[in-house]
């Protein structure tokens, strides 16, 4: 049985943090009930778009698993339709920008009169305060939530993450959200509101940074690049590759890095690793020396260690490294290509990367469900064509007839 089997959410959301969660909670087994609006649909569906008038892969790899019904919320015949809806379903999710759902008649108050065990869900770019009505994107809230004014290198600009931390991961934030309403609703009968703002889903994220700054007050960072030569500022630096935690880390070269722009390894100098890693490298001189036998010897010269460690990488491919590295137990990470990514068999056998059959695109390659359940395990379907569930919904969910149908789709309402 599916986890979320029974569940039924209406989900007025697009683009892609709303879209998120909506999937996870799909995959999880819930009956999720896209409304899009007609004509159009989720913007998504024509973004990016590789392949003319067809659904993009923006969208269809963020909405799998989902109905989808037109529906003009703005229209009076679809108001009544939209107020049924809000009767038989257990969730609504949406991220509109700040006062749409307001303006289309249905505020936090009225859909708890229409449905008082309803948990209405919403994701906006910020929260209460000076920019809660201001419209945002992913990397607006990773620029607002702290993550680029820490990403990058000191002698360069702030930089955004590939990572969509802000979009996908308040997506995640609020599911958490929306499950745990859930659970209480079994408790206490009654719906609640749950809310996320992106640039707190960002800082959520970025906690490390905000410790470092108050760590600031008290010395330099001394796992950053900036120490023990360059200077800090107020506030915490672009830390580069640094490792955010208590063990030194880098990327460093590998055989191929001329031509090869992901011929790079991320190597770590546990301490208890250290010994291995210095004689795999060659370096068992390093061991009796005190002025590198020691964390704190070596944490003023993490460049010049890196530098060696770079020499030794630079003879090996990645994988050889690893190959070298896993059996003394240094933690190192190959930096993987999309393609490398994509193509790896095991993140395919264990349904990470799935393949996935369009009837309009044929087949492509999603990220399926990266949270397992061993009694509920997702299975990825494809995403749905606009309004392609619209009479079966109608039909259903709030037991239209075929005379009612036909008058909704006349009156232009779906
Ligand atoms: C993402 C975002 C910037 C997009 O802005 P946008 O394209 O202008 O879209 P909006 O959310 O403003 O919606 C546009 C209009 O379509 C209307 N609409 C949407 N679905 C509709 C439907 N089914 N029927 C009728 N009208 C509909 C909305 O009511 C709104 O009308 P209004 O401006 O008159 O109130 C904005 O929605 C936003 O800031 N969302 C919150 C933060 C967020 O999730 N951002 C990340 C997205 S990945």
């Amino acid at each position: 049985m599916k986890a979320l089997e029974g569940v039924r959410i209406l989900d007025m959301t697009h683009v892609q943090s709303g879209p998120t969660c909506t999937q996870l909670l799909a995959w999880f087994g819930a009956d999720v009930i896209k409304v899009e609006r007609p004509g159009t649909g989720d913007p998504t569906r024509g973004q990016l778009r590789d392949i003319p008038d067809v659904d993009s892969l923006y969208f269809t790899m963020l909405n799998h698993n989902k109905r989808s019904i037109t529906l003009n919320t703005k229209h009076e015949t679809g108001k009544e339709i939209f107020t049924r809806l809000i009767e038989e379903c257990d969730v609504l999710v949406e991220n509109f920008a700040p006062g749409a759902l307001d303006r289309m008649g249905f505020s936090w108050e009225r859909i708890q009169e229409i449905n008082p065990r309803i948990i209405s869900a919403s994701i906006k770019g910020f929260g209460p305060g000076p920019y809660e009505d201001l419209k945002v994107y992913e990397n607006v809230a990773q620029c607002a939530g702290g993550a680029a004014s820490t990403t990058g290198f000191d002698d360069g600009p702030p930089t955004v993450t590939g990572a969509q931390i802000g979009d996908s991961g308040t997506g995640l934030h609020l599911a958490t959200g929306i499950l745990a309403a859930l659970l209480h609703r079994e408790k206490s009968g009654k719906g609640q509101r749950v809310e996320c703002a992106m640039q707190d889903g960002v800082l959520n994220l970025c906690r490390v940074k905000l410790r470092d700054q108050q760590r600031l007050a008290h010395g330099p960072l001394t796992e950053y690049p900036q120490y023990p030569n360059g200077t800090f500022g107020e506030a915490v630096p672009r830390g580069g590759n640094a490792s955010g935690g208590g063990q030194p880390g880098w990327v460093v070269k590998c055989k191929g890095w001329e031509t090869d722009p992901n011929a790079y390894i991320y190597v770590i100098t546990q301490a208890a690793a250290f010994a291995g890693l210095a004689k795999v490298m060659g370096k068992e001189e390093w061991l009796e020396d005190p002025e590198w036998n020691t964390p704190a010897a070596r944490l003023p010269k993490l460049e010049k260690m890196f530098e060696e460690i770079e020499n030794w990488t630079k003879t090996l491919t990645k994988f050889e490294v690893m190959e070298k590295l896993n059996p003394v137990n240094v933690p190192c990470g190959p930096i993987l290509s999309m393609k490398e990514v994509a193509e790896e068999p095991a993140l395919r056998k264990t349904g990470t990367v799935v393949e996935v059959d369009h009837p309009e695109r044929g087949k492509y390659l999603t990220v399926g469900n990266p949270i397992k359940l061993s009694d509920s395990p997702a299975e990825v379907k494809r995403s749905p064509l606009l309004g392609e569930h619209t009479d079966e919904i109608l039909k259903e969910v709030i037991g239209f007839n075929e005379d009612q149908i036909a008058a909704a789709k006349d009156a232009g309402a779906v």
